[in-house]
């Protein structure tokens, strides 16, 4: 069931998907070589909290941390630890916030120190998917017409979307209907209409699409080992359109 956001539920959303967003941007420049992934947990948690939010990921199903760190062939899901991250790495960094009982979720994939060009490239065709599929966005589109336009930019590119893992409805509850598949078939699935609130976050791999999960139950890699990247947003459906919920409050450097 797919719980139809009012426009004050709209407003009532922004400070949290802001919130998450500022987040993402406050923790920029402290993605260098030799940074932990518990010390960006660390600044993120308590920069969550400052700001008079709740960080989702902590205690959520049991993840133990209050938001996921996902390095190279890593998928989603990462789990921040004392490990460092090295030049040259990729790393996703994916935040929700709840603020005032509503929830803001969005990632993005950064570069560490200098990235080959192969990286940057699946980084930037990642970030294009996502942006494509927003652009799409309006009643009577069809949820299949979104994931077949992911679909169609990786594969053109020679990638692979990843298939276990999909964008989803978000607002009082984490994870709400519907799923939002990152392929498909256009004109396929439920339309689009005003008032829904989800997130897409399209996960890219350079090689083959197949996942498996950790012994630790959470960490998400690629099976071929191939990097992957992942960029999202949270979004509502407008009358004629969509508005992105999770933009910063200050228009800085992307
Ligand atoms: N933020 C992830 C998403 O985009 C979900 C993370 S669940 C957690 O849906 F428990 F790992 F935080
Ligand atoms: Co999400
Ligand atoms: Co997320």
């Amino acid at each position: 069931m797919i719980k139809l956001k009012t426009p004050e539920d709209v407003d009532a959303m922004r400070p949290a998907c802001r919130l998450a967003a500022d987040t993402l941007l406050m923790i920029e420049p402290y993605i260098r070589p030799g940074i932990t992934t518990n010390k960006i947990n660390q600044l993120v948690h308590d920069y969550t909290l400052a700001h008079g939010g709740i960080p989702a990921p902590l205690n959520y199903q049991g993840f133990p941390k209050s938001v996921c760190t996902s390095v190279n062939h890593v998928v989603c899901h990462g789990i921040p630890s004392d490990k460092k991250i090295l030049n040259g790495d990729i790393i996703n960094i994916d935040v929700t916030t709840i603020l005032n009982g509503w929830h803001g979720d969005t990632s993005r994939t950064f570069f560490v120190g200098d990235v080959k060009p192969f990286v940057k490239k699946l980084v930037n065709i990642s970030q294009q998917c996502l942006e494509l599929a927003i652009a799409k966005v309006k009643p009577g589109v069809t949820l299949g017409d979104i994931g077949h336009t992911i679909q169609r930019f990786a594969e053109s590119h020679r990638y692979s979307v990843v298939r276990e893992y999909c964008g989803h409805g978000i607002g009082r509850e984490f994870h709400e209907d519907p799923q939002v598949l990152h392929y498909g078939k256009r004109g396929q699935g439920k339309a689009l209409q005003e008032g829904m609130v989800f997130t897409i976050e399209p996960m890219i791999n350079i090689g083959r699409p197949a996942v498996k999960k950790l012994r630790d139950q959470w960490t998400v890699v690629t099976r071929d080992k191939s990097l992957s990247a992942q960029f999202e947003h949270t979004i509502a459906v407008t009358a004629t359109g969509t508005e992105i919920l999770t933009l910063p409050s200050h228009q800085g450097a992307t």
